[in-house]
């Protein structure tokens, strides 16, 4: 008996909670109407990054000239774009271009003489290129010379 009133308690309490949230659930009608703004965003994020992660792996990273686009963009491009950001430049220096993949690709047998047959580029080294980046571009332009 004693247990059955307790349960009787219980469940009178759940009601009158369950109550309560309904009535503030409904209280909340103008902050609710805004709630699906921020919902929306969160769940769009997540269906972009799920369309986008099937075709990441293999163009980002992989290919050879991806590799090579992040070198120079990381070691040259600082000087050598349509608006360095290196303080000495203001525009690129001996005109080189190298922001996009076709100026890269236009320019790969000077960007092999500068900085691979020679360590000329990037100028003084500023940007700290590596031999490893160095053999990389170089076997980048080897293949692209044997492929034409
Ligand atoms: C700190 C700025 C700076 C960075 C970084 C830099 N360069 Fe240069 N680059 C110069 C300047 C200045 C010249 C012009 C020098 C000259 O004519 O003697 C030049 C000239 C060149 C030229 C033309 C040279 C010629 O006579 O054919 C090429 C090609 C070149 N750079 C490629 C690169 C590559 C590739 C990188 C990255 C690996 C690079 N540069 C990084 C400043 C920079």
């Amino acid at each position: 008996m004693q247990k059955l009133k307790w349960m009787l308690f219980g469940s009178g309490l759940t009601l009158v909670i369950l109550g309560l949230f309904l009535w503030f659930g409904k209280e909340q009608t103008p902050p609710i109407s805004h709630s699906p703004q921020t919902h929306q965003p969160a769940e769009n994020p997540g269906s972009i990054y799920a369309t986008a992660q099937p075709q990441r792996p293999a163009p980002a990273g992989t290919g050879e000239f991806a590799q090579v686009e992040r070198v120079i963009r990381e070691r040259c491009t600082v000087c050598h774009s349509n608006r360095p950001t290196s303080p000495l430049f203001s525009e690129a220096p001996a005109a080189v271009l190298l922001d996009t993949p076709d100026q890269i690709r236009q320019m790969a047998p000077r960007i092999k003489q500068q900085a691979v047959d020679s360590s000329a580029m990037p100028l003084g080294n500023v940007t700290q290129m590596t031999q490893a980046e160095r053999d990389l571009i170089g076997h980048w332009v080897s293949r692209l010379h044997s492929a034409r």
